[in-house]
């Protein structure tokens, strides 16, 4: 058995980056050897922050590597699947980041294909491996609130939305770019399929866009019912300014969890005029900078010990399938059922 698997980084910007420092710095039995993007000057940017031995800037060429073990996807979502498949059919594992796919069907080709060529697929899901929304899920499991009846769960993001964003036909919106977080974490929660799925979205925050992108949405509320009865609510919103926000709240029939804060310490300042100030969460980055670790972590020991992903390639359809199906209830103005699955 080996003892270090070695990694090569694909894709290297904002995300991308906090895998590279990851494996380059806190994951044990991890070596990142190599990084490719196409873009020249990420490249270098990359560069300056971690060493490598190998540079590519064609996807193509890394698959040629028998040195390099694993790939971590962090490519903008359009391109996964094609070096997803072509990492699989060269016998490298796969970290794949969310949204997985752009449609069901490249998702399923994606896990079918990591299966036959016997590669593990995880996705990137980092609210698994957050040690608090992990808490919130240790309570549900041992009982101590009784049968879970409502889940809500809550992110909201400070961004403004970049022009692609608005034609949510492609982009899918705030409930693809910023709730499939929500998704994962609550289908992870109810243990359960969603039945059915209702959303309303409203653009509030960028008004000069409405005549172009009538259907475009900055805030949405998403109701959902689970197969085994529970219900659920999601608040999803992008360009909020005041922070990165991502909570959670369990409500069971002996008691309830709250999960996260939007305090970045425990720290108040209060004023002599009676102001009660504290530093709220700026950002994902820093919010979830433990837990992007720890997803590494678990990435690499499921390849040494030949075990089952943590977050599947199914667990990243069935976000996407979400997804897809909040946005039809938004446009369409009605509930979706979630059939099939
Ligand atoms: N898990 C999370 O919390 C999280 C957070 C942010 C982004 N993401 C996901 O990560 C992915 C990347 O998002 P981002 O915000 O880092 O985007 P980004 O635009 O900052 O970076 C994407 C990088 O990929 C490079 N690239 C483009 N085509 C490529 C190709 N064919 N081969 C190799 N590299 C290529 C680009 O040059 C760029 O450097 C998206 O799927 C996004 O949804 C996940």
């Amino acid at each position: 058995m080996k003892d270090k698997i070695k990694v090569c980084l694909i894709g290297c910007g904002r995300a991308g980056m906090i895998h590279a420092k990851s494996y380059s710095r806190y994951v044990k039995n991890a070596e990142l050897i190599a990084i490719c993007d196409p873009d020249e000057e990420n490249l270098k940017a990359a560069q300056e922050e971690v060493e490598v031995q190998n540079i590519y800037t064609d996807y193509k060429e890394v698959m040629k590597n028998k040195d390099i073990d694993a790939v971590i996807v962090v490519t903008p979502t359009k391109f996964h699947h094609q070096i997803v498949i072509a990492a699989a059919n060269a016998g490298k594992h796969v970290f794949c980041e969310k949204p997985m796919a752009i449609n069901e069907e490249e998702c399923d080709d994606m896990i079918r294909v990591c299966k036959e060529k016997g590669v593990k697929l995880q996705l990137g899901f980092m609210r698994r491996f957050d040690k608090n929304f992990q808490k919130g899920k240790a309570v549900i499991d041992s009982g101590d609130i009784g049968e879970v009846t409502l889940l809500k769960s809550n992110t909201h993001g400070p961004s403004e939305p970049k022009a692609w964003m608005f034609d949510v036909r492609s982009s899918y919106g705030p409930i693809g770019e910023v709730n499939s977080h929500d998704f994962d974490t609550l289908r992870w929660y109810a243990g359960c399929e969603v039945k059915k799925i209702h959303a309303i979205g409203h653009n509030f925050r960028s008004p000069e866009v409405k005549e172009q992108y009538p259907e475009y949405y900055d805030t949405c509320v998403v109701l959902l019912e689970f197969k085994n009865g529970i219900v659920g609510t999601i608040s999803g919103a992008q360009y909020v300014k005041y922070g990165y926000d991502a909570r959670a709240e369990i409500l069971g029939t002996k008691g309830l969890v709250k999960v996260g804060t939007q305090k970045a310490d425990d720290v108040e300042v209060i004023t002599e005029q009676q102001k009660n100030i504290s530093d709220s969460v700026n950002s994902w980055r820093s919010l979830f900078a433990d837990a992007y670790v720890s997803e590494a972590d678990s990435f690499i020991e499921c390849i040494l010990n030949d075990g089952e992903p943590e977050v599947t390639g199914y667990d990243g359809k069935m976000a996407l399938v979400l997804v897809h199906a909040g946005l039809k209830s938004i446009l369409e103005k009605r509930p979706v059922e979630i059939s099939g699955h």
